[in-house]
């Protein structure tokens, strides 16, 4: 496995190329419908840039999709039918009957990776958060706060505020939480929600959400596009046997109350991790640590935080 292709060359692919680099035998090209985009990134990650999709397919034994979310599934597909392994930026797709075609491409080439961007998974506070609620550390789960954004995604990003293209807050942003809930906490049942944008369909966008888990716990997740301020993800895990806090804005430590006492602060960089451990599943012929299924059940929940904003009712998953 020497070369990733990027279909995209914006702002995450670039930060997803350059770590990327980091790693020994990995070297990077570039396909987007800009020409220039194409270009300026090969020039910035030492990759070479393609003039069409199919070139990028003939040039990279890996792909990864980083377009628009509503492009993703037909580039993914259209990878593993051309034998590629595939990491996709979240969401997977805006619906998971759009991940269908997916899930059913990568179904039929099991020899190939294919995974997707859950990056929380390996930001070193939520990874530590995830270890110590696993070993029981907070006892029995009972109230989860999470919360993420800060304002539109900057200029020459405007698809963001097409929530056709992007999916809204709850899809575009929940998508992380919701999916680091399932990894920890377990199954999800129930869900109301509100947003801005399950009126407007466009612009900025603000949601709420509160689900019930399996396990009878409580979860709030807030998703935002409209917060003046940088940037911020924040979570408060609270259970029987204490609690676990983190935000981003006001503490670098995650601090513990109750058996979990203290200050801790790991550090290794998320989206580092997130590329070495797609390199090293397809170096070792096995599947990346977050499967479709994983973030296809993260989709399903944000689509049901959707719906409920839309109708107003409760949606039981
Ligand atoms: N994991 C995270 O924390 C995180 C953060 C931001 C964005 N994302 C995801 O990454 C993906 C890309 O977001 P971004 O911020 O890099 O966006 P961006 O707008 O910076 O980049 C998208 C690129 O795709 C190109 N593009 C558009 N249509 C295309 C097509 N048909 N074929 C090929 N290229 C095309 C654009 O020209 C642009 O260069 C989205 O799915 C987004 O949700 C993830």
């Amino acid at each position: 496995m020497n070369r990733v292709g990027f279909v995209g060359a914006g702002r995450l692919a670039r930060v997803h190329a350059r770590h990327l680099r980091r790693l020994s035998d990995v070297s990077v090209a570039t396909f987007d419908v800009s020409a220039e985009a194409a270009d300026s990134m090969a020039r910035e990650s030492g990759g070479v840039a393609c003039g069409s999709f199919e070139q990028l397919l003939d040039q990279s034994d890996a792909i990864a999709v980083v377009t628009p979310s509503n492009l993703h599934a037909e580039y993914a597909v259209a990878a593993l039918k051309a034998g590629k392994h595939v990491f996709v930026e979240k969401p997977v797709t805006l619906s998971a009957a759009g991940a269908v075609p997916i899930s059913e491409a990568s179904a039929a080439k099991p020899e190939l990776v294919c995974t997707v961007g859950q990056v929380l998974r390996w930001f070193p506070m939520y990874r530590r958060a995830h270890e110590l609620v696993k070993a029981g550390e907070i006892g029995l789960p009972a109230a989860l706060r999470m919360s993420r954004g800060g304002g539109l995604p900057g200029a020459g990003r405007g698809w963001f505020e097409d929530h056709s293209k992007s999916g809204g807050v709850f899809i575009d942003l929940g998508v992380h939480d919701f999916d680091f809930l399932l990894w920890t906490f377990g199954p999800v049942v129930e869900v109301v929600a509100r947003s801005v944008g399950a009126k407007t369909g466009s612009g900025a966008d603000y949601g709420l959400a509160t689900l019930t888990l399996a396990s009878g716990a409580v979860a709030h997740v807030e998703s935002t596009w409209m917060d003046a301020d940088d940037p911020g993800m924040a979570f408060e895990f609270c259970g029987s046997e204490g609690m676990l806090q983190w935000d981003s804005r006001s503490t670098g430590t995650v601090r513990g109350m109750g058996r979990v006492d203290g200050h801790f602060m790991p550090d290794d960089d998320p989206f580092f991790g997130q590329m070495k451990e797609f390199v090293t599943a397809i170096r070792e012929g096995r599947p990346a640590a977050v499967g479709l299924r994983d973030a296809v059940a993260a989709v399903r929940v944000a689509e049901a935080a959707l719906e409920s904003a839309r109708t107003g009712l409760r949606v039981t998953l």
